[in-house]
């Protein structure tokens, strides 16, 4: 393929050097002219591993070339990377600016090729630079648009395919990558980027436009956590006479619950007899030592917003007919203890709601010691709102809120016709209850 990278910063550099080393014709862009010099010259604009010998060979087989031209190099491409800074603005936003100076560029550049041309093969651009969700279809493909005078879709094609590279190591990055992520403008611009990369291993995900730009966020965020979360142990762990490494060695051993998909989906918040009291330990005992865990410090406060927002969610619906599906703190167990759907009630009924409740797992006459004691203090009338089944639930409800999904939830969920529902859980058919009006997810 013949292919135009905008940016030869690090993304850019490693981008061209191995796609004209897996065979494509590659012309870079930067506004900088020591890197263009640099690469016509052989060597390398950025210190990489392997990068140096990949774009002397490239050059010298008349693979790679650089250009400070933009409407040269889309002359002469059919895809561009848009791999230019999407550094933070002084107040912490992200700064689109130089994203937005290149659609300009390469939508002028697509204009004037197509008054020359109309019958030229339709040119992708491919943004690869790191960007929050809804810059590409809200703020660059209105650039490219009226730069150009053509439509997305029938006149170019656009995608967004972050880059998951770590610098030091981003030449086997990009032969070796975690996953492919497409965000496909339309399945042709989707196509063209596939086969860019043809051949390379990992999963190769085609998703909307938005997903794809808010992965990045996620890999990058989560990256950003496990390092803090792992540092604030090692200094809790150094105040209590711990060897870290030693304990994380037990902990990484866990690939069940602990380097696993568990507790990865977004859900509601969450609580149990273990992990609040725990956490609340553990944060208590950094304080006496002295070690300041701002993390783990905000873990209870961060799980209170979830519980605030699903409170907020159904008093926003203006009904007062509450119906909830689940009470124990998470399904299959009748433990009520800190569970924040037993929260939820007791929140809706200090406000004056009428409640009704449904938890398969749960009734009284099963409530057992430590948790009979719980549910005594913290929700007496509890006897008053339980019911045996679910559907009785539903016939009251104007708003159901659902924090579990079992099948009878699920059946009388069928009838809901109109009433109000609020997802805790994510039901099964979430997806297509997204465009329903009176439907509304806690996260999604
Ligand atoms: N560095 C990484 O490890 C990494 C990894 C994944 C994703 N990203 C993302 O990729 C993007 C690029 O990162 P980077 O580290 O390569 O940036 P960089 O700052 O090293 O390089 C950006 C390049 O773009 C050039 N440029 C700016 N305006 C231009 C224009 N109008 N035309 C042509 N070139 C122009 C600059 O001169 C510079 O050479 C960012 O969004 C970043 O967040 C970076």
């Amino acid at each position: 393929m013949r292919i135009s990278v905008f940016g030869l910063g690090y993304v850019g550099c490693v981008s061209a050097a191995c796609l004209a080393a897996q065979g494509h014709e590659v012309v870079g862009v930067d506004v900088n002219p020591t890197k263009i010099d640099l690469i016509g010259r052989g060597r390398t604009p950025v210190v990489e591993e392997r990068i140096g010998e990949l774009i002397a060979k490239a050059v010298a087989d008349g693979a790679l070339r650089a250009t400070s031209d933009a409407a040269e190099a889309i002359d002469a491409t059919d895809v561009s990377l848009v791999c230019v800074g999407t550094p933070s603005a002084r107040n912490g936003s992200l700064s689109t600016t130089y994203l937005e100076r290149v659609a300009e560029q390469i939508g002028r550049a697509l204009g004037r090729r197509e008054r020359r041309d109309r019958h030229r093969t339709r040119h992708t651009v491919v943004f690869r630079s790191t960007m929050l969700p809804g810059t590409c279809d809200g703020l660059l493909v209105p650039i490219l648009e009226r730069a150009s005078g053509l439509s997305a879709g029938s006149g170019f094609g656009v995608a967004v395919n972050p880059e998951f590279l770590r610098e030091g190591s981003s030449v086997r990055d990009f032969f070796d990558p975690p996953k492919t992520v497409i965000g496909e403008y339309d399945a042709a611009s989707g196509d063209v980027v596939a086969a860019l990369y043809e051949g390379l291993p990992g999963e190769v995900f085609r998703v909307p436009v938005a997903v794809a730009e808010m992965a990045k966020y996620a890999d990058n965020a989560f990256h950003a956590v496990k390092i803090a979360f792992a540092n604030e142990l090692g200094a809790i762990s150094r105040a209590l006479g711990v060897d870290s490494h030693r304990m994380m060695d037990v902990f990484l051993a866990d690939r069940k619950l602990n380097i696993s998909p568990a507790y990865l989906r977004p859900g509601f918040a969450f609580g149990g007899s273990c992990l609040p009291k725990d956490l609340r330990g553990l944060v208590y005992a950094a304080r006496r030592a002295d070690v300041s865990v701002p993390l783990l410090s905000h873990v209870l406060p961060s799980n209170e917003e979830h519980l605030r927002r699903a409170f907020d969610l159904i008093t926003a619906s203006g009904r007062r007919k509450i119906g909830l599906f689940g009470l124990s703190f998470k399904p299959g167990t009748d433990d009520l203890r800190e569970s924040p759907l037993v929260e939820l009630a007791e929140r809706l009924l200090g406000k004056g709601y009428s409640l009704r409740i449904y938890d398969a797992g749960v009734s009284l006459s099963r409530l057992m010691g430590a948790n009979r004691d719980y549910i005594e203090s913290r929700l007496p009338h509890l006897g008053d709102l339980l019911t045996n089944s679910a559907d009785a639930v539903l016939d009251h409800a104007e708003v159901c809120v659902v924090g579990c999904a079992d099948a009878a939830v699920l059946a009388a969920l069928d009838r809901a016709e109109d009433r109000v529902i609020i997802d805790l859980v994510r039901l099964p058919d979430a997806e297509t209850r997204r465009a329903t009006p009176g439907y509304a997810g806690l996260g999604w």
